[in-house]
């Protein structure tokens, strides 16, 4: 039995430490995530800082050095980074087992390899495998510097005795420090390596990219309790049917959040996809019922996007409600609204809503695609074929503004779109030349459009 009060229960989803063993973490309520865990040793202990060491100074006194950057190679990948790597900084690439995290770290390590050294550390596949993939995505540097290992110990000295600009650590899972006693990937090991990693960096002004899987439902020991100590965070998305791959700024103490940068899987790896709008409208049934065009924004890019809904009656005792890139709890909201304020009610009608091209969507201005689409699927009527819209709708009916709608309707335009419709109060003085467009103010004008 180990010394009392050295022990504490650690939720293996958001890292919550209990005093005491709970079968549900009260923090993020995931069931059976708490493991024992043997707490380290307070860190003046370890580390023998004395706290008279720093002293306050003057802010203004400060002088703001410019942020180095390293640009990765793609033009994607650098605009979700915010520009580029920054020295120093640690970024944490997240996403499901087989969606491109070592495909996209290999390729940026190869183009970042022709001016500068990059070590790529794989405690996940063999030199062989690495040496296959950099093979097929047609990476030639010799500059690269690999290693197969999964202990942090031997990662921090070669990255040390190497002096590489950037260190890539696939995965953040596998990697183990010798000091800690408990096992690889477990929640202790994980956050002991990300903290040693990120003092490494800060103090050798070297970037690091931290691979990190996390299953669908976020429930696997890494990434989601890493994400507030490192200085970037980026998710892969994407479904497992399509080739496209979207690449999400969650956090980024260098840039902005939201940012996503567009990418293709094709055989010879990731390919950045400079207009994505186009790529995701390929399909041609966006003039049947159901279907509907939207125009979201991700970050600072308009990006349309193909929005189905299927309303049918149901056979069940509740209808069924499912949505796949949208959240439920909207969707839901939205059909109360429709019952209440355009005397749609679909009590007894399943409802599922789908967003094209494995995207998640999570912006209040696809309330009125939303709307549309499963207005169209119920009464069976196609919006006109060139339509798109936007808009947010309140609780009440009313469609409100919402952000950057000049930019929204230019990217309509530019892929030839003849109609939008959209909030009243969003519509400026003119809208782009050859685009009509048709405000409304509430979601009984929504359902006018369709008869
Ligand atoms: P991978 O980068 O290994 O995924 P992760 O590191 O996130 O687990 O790649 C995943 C998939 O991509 C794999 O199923 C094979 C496919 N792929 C291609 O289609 N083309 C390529 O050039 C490469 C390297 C991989
Ligand atoms: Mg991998």
């Amino acid at each position: 039995m180990p010394a009392k009060g050295k022990i504490a229960y650690i939720c293996s989803s958001c890292g919550t430490k209990h005093p005491k063993w709970t079968g549900q973490c009260n923090e993020c309520g995931i069931w059976n995530s708490l493991s024992e865990t043997k707490i380290a040793q307070s860190a003046k202990s370890i580390h023998g800082i004395d706290p008279t060491d720093n002293v306050p100074i003057d802010l203004s006194s400060i002088q703001v050095a410019r942020v180095a950057r390293m640009s990765t190679g793609s033009a994607e990948f650098d605009r979700v980074l915010g520009g580029g790597f920054v020295e120093g900084a640690v970024t944490l690439l997240g996403g499901e087992p087989g969606i491109g995290k070592s495909t996209l770290a290999l390729q940026c390590a190869g183009s970042l390899s022709i001016a500068d050294s990059v070590l790529y550390t794989t405690g996940e596949e063999s030199l062989q495998q690495l040496a296959l993939r950099a093979g097929r995505t047609k990476i030639e540097s010799s500059n690269i510097k690999i290693i197969a290992t999964s202990e942090l110990e031997s990662v921090l000295h070669f990255a040390k005795s190497t002096g590489p600009k950037l260190v890539v650590i696939d995965s953040i899972q596998t990697l183990f420090s010798t000091e800690q006693e408990s096992a690889p990937g477990s929640i202790s090991q994980v956050r002991a390596c990300a903290d040693r990693l990120v003092r490494f960096a800060k103090s050798t002004s070297t970037a690091i990219l931290m691979i990190g899987h996390i299953t669908k439902d976020g429930v696997l020991a890494g990434p989601k309790l890493l994400e507030h100590i490192v200085d970037t965070v980026l998710y892969f998305e994407g479904d497992a049917d399509s080739r496209l791959r979207l690449v999400r700024a969650f956090k980024n103490r260098f840039g902005a959040v939201n940012e996503i940068g567009v990418f293709v899987m094709t055989d010879s790896g990731l390919r950045g996809v400079e207009n994505p709008s186009s790529m995701l409208l390929s399909s041609d049934n966006t003039d049947k019922p159901g279907s509907v065009v939207l125009v979201a924004q991700e970050g600072s890019r308009p990006l349309l996007v193909e929005l189905q809904a299927l309303v049918d009656d149901t056979v069940l005792a509740a209808p069924r409600r499912l949505s796949i890139g949208l959240d439920g709890g909207r969707i839901n909201m939205l059909l109360a609204v429709l019952s209440r304020h355009a005397g749609v009610n679909l009590g007894n009608r399943d409802v599922y809503v789908n967003v094209a091209g494995g995207i998640k969507l999570s912006e209040t201005a696809t309330d009125v695609a939303i709307a549309l689409a499963v207005l169209s699927s119920h009464f069976d009527k196609p919006l006109p074929a060139g339509t798109v819209c936007f808009g947010e709708i309140g609780l009440s009916g009313e469609i409100r503004p919402v952000q950057r709608g000049q930019e929204r309707l230019k990217e309509a335009k530019k892929l030839g779109f003849r109609q939008a419709i959209i909030p009243q109060a969003n519509q400026a003085a003119h809208g782009p030349e050859k685009l009509e467009v048709v405000p409304v103010k509430n979601v009984g004008e929504l359902l006018e459009l369709l008869h």
